[in-house]
Order: C-alpha cells, then structure tokens, then sequence
C-alpha cells in the first residue's frame, strides 16, 4: 500500500507518522507531504512524534520531505491529511480524483452530507458509504463521544452540557512555541513578546476563546464544531448540545467537564462500569485517594481517561464526568490511523477506485 501523509511535519503529521510506526502499519511506501518550506527536510519516522505524545521510543528510517504538487499525487492508495482547511480542500479531491481514500483531520469536509465523520469505536460502519473523503471528528469531540457512545447505548441521552480545557498543541506547532516563550519570560521577569498565535496572553492565563467568533457569532467556530460534530457522530440530532470552549496553558490533553442527561436512569456506579467496558476508555475514579485523569496523564497514551463521575444534584438523570484526551494521538493522529486499518480490513480503499 502506498501512504501519503500531507501535513507530516506539523503536529499531527508527524504523530501520525509515530502512530503508524508503533502499530506497524501496512504500508509499502510512505511519502511525507508538506509546503515548500520543508522540501527536501529528512524527518525520522517516528521520533519527533513520540516526543509529541510524551513517548521515550524513538523511531528510525528517515523519510525525505516532499513539496505538494500536481505532479507528485499519483499512485496512492491512502492519503492522511493533516495540513487544514484550506489545503483540504484544494488537494483531498484531487488525491481521491488520482485514485487515494482520503482520511482528513481539518474540519474542511466533516459537515458535508457525503463524507463519513468517524470515531473507530464509536460509528466505525459509517466508513462504508464514503465516496473518497472520510473526516476524522474534531480533538475535543472525538474524545467527549468516546464517553458519549456507551452511554446513548445503554441508556439513551436527552441533552449534553460540555465545558474544555484545551492544550495548546490542538493550535499546532506555533502555539507550543509560543507558550514556551512566554513561561520562559514571565518566570525569568522579562518583557513578553507580543503573543502572535493567541489573542490575549496564554501562559498563566485561560482564554474563553478557542478559534474564531465568526460572522459576528457569540459561539467560537470550535464550540460550532463540538456541537454539529457530537450531533453527526451519534446519529442523532434530536440530542441538545451546548459548549463552551478554553484554552488553557497545557501543552497537551484536552480536559472535557460533561454533564449528561440520560433517558433512562443511570447512576454513577452502572455509568462506571459501563465505561469501564467500553473500548478505548479507561475508568479512573477514585477521587478520595487523588486519583482522577489529568492533562498529563493523557501523554503518550491512546485511551480516553473518564472519572469523577458523579450524580448531578440538581437533575435526577444528570452525571457529571471528567474526560480526559491525548488532542494529538486518539483526537486527531491514532483515530486517523484507526479508520485508515479499518478501511484497508474491509476492503474500503478499492471499492472507490472501482
Ligand atoms: N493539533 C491538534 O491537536 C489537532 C487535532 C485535531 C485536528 N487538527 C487539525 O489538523 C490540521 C493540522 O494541525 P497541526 O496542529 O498539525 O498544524 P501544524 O503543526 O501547524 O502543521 C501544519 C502542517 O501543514 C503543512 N502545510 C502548511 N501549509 C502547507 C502548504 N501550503 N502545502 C503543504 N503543506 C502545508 C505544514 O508544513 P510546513 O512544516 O512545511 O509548514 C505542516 O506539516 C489542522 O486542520 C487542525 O485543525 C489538529
């Protein structure tokens, strides 16, 4: 099978190359796509992803660094995208046009009717009807789902009320600079530059804002995106959802607060074992003795943290729940590997070149 990896020098891209290598992915040839700026770079297959995610494997084999362009798309059977929006959709079609099935991790293509939006433990049989495009869902959803789905299973949900804490790492490699810089001044009493990535200081500062108000709106694109994103996942539109998102100055693991009202009544208990069961979630929930999920106990891990999950006192049907999610593993680089193993399982990445 031949791979592309558009994006690979970016965050993601290169923790898709990480995740690929850990799990020995089926791939002949792997090409590694980025902008002019970076033709010609080698980039070792794996080892600046596993200091992304917090792993100590370091990774061999280099891989040299290709510009994007027309003459270079051909001959692919999988394309991994992760270089945004407005790359996504110039050279997703055209890389699906030359014959590859793309996994996309922008939110270029996640809303469209024809595109699959798939989390691989949550709704892996959406993948059967894409026509090319398949989208991998938003950081912060993908992990908020992962607890979402077991418990519209056994229990149904009416409404969601979902509050982030996101990690810089889920703006890209810039914002990580720019977090590192501005600690490294304000500890070392030094005039901060001015900040270029984010509009108001982030080290030591939370800001109510991740991405844009666009058009006026009084939610961010991002918390659009958390909301629309949940509905299409699950299936269901007739679910509330509200969100509010902030970025917080952690490097990586977003932090989720959900509170979820169900149809059927669930206590905190059978909610635990449930999720304690379900695939891809690990329960920690022992709050009397500390232990709870953080931000960095999601590093290098792949597996969506839930606890404090607890009886909401004001709504008899209502938890609360602490999900915790590596942003740039399982929400962006290992789901898009996932769908990409699943889509080679099941025979998916011919069916479109038929
Ligand atoms: N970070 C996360 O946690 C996260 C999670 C889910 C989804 N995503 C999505 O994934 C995408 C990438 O995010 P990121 O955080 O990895 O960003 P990033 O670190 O800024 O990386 C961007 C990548 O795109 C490449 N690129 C930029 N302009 C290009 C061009 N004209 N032609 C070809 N390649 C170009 C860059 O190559 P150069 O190095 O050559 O500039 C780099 O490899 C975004 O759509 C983002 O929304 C991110």
């Amino acid at each position: 099978m031949r791979v592309a990896v558009v994006g690979a020098t970016g965050a993601v891209g290169s923790t898709i190359l990480g995740v690929m290598r850990e799990r020995s992915f089926a791939a002949d040839e792997i090409v590694p796509f980025a902008s002019e700026r970076s033709a010609g770079r080698t980039i070792a297959y794996g080892e600046r992803a596993a200091r992304a995610s917090g792993r100590s494997q370091i990774g061999d084999g280099d891989l040299t660094v290709v510009a994007l362009s027309e003459g270079a798309i051909a001959g692919f059977d999988l394309a991994l995208f992760s270089a945004g929006s407005t790359i996504s959709a110039e050279w997703a079609p055209k890389f699906a046009d030359a014959g590859a099935v793309v996994v996309d991790n922008s939110s270029q293509w996640r809303m469209h009717d024809d595109v699959p939006l798939v989390v691989s433990e949550v709704n892996p049989d959406a993948l059967d009807g894409h026509r090319g495009i398949v989208a991998n869902p938003n950081c912060t959803t993908m992990q908020t789902v992962m607890a979402l789905g077991p418990i519209l299973q056994a229990a149904g949900i009416e409404r969601v009320v979902m509050s982030s804490y996101q990690a810089v790492s889920g703006t890209g490699q810039r914002a990580v600079e720019e977090l590192h810089q501005q600690a490294e001044a304000v500890i070392e009493a030094q005039e901060l530059p001015a900040p270029t990535v984010y509009p108001h200081q982030i080290a030591f500062n939370v800001l109510p804002q991740v991405e844009t108000f666009k058009d006026g709106d009084d939610y961010t694109t991002e918390e659009r995106k958390c909301m629309r994103e949940t509905s299409k996942i699950l299936g269901r539109d007739d679910i509330g959802v509200s969100a509010t998102c902030a970025r917080v100055p952690v490097f990586t693991g977003h932090s989720v607060s959900a509170n979820v009202q169900t149809r059927d009544p669930l206590s905190p208990d059978e909610c635990r074992q449930l999720l304690g069961g379900a695939p891809g979630v690990t329960v920690i929930d022992d709050p009397a003795n500390g232990l709870y999920p953080t931000a960095l106990d999601a590093a290098g891990r792949d597996d969506v943290l839930v606890g404090r999950i607890r009886r909401d006192p004001s709504h008899e049907r209502c938890l609360n729940l602490w999900i915790v999610g590596n942003n740039l593993r399982k929400g962006a680089a290992t789901n898009a590997v996932q769908l990409a193993e699943l889509l080679h399982v099941r025979g998916l990445l011919r069916a479109t070149r038929a």
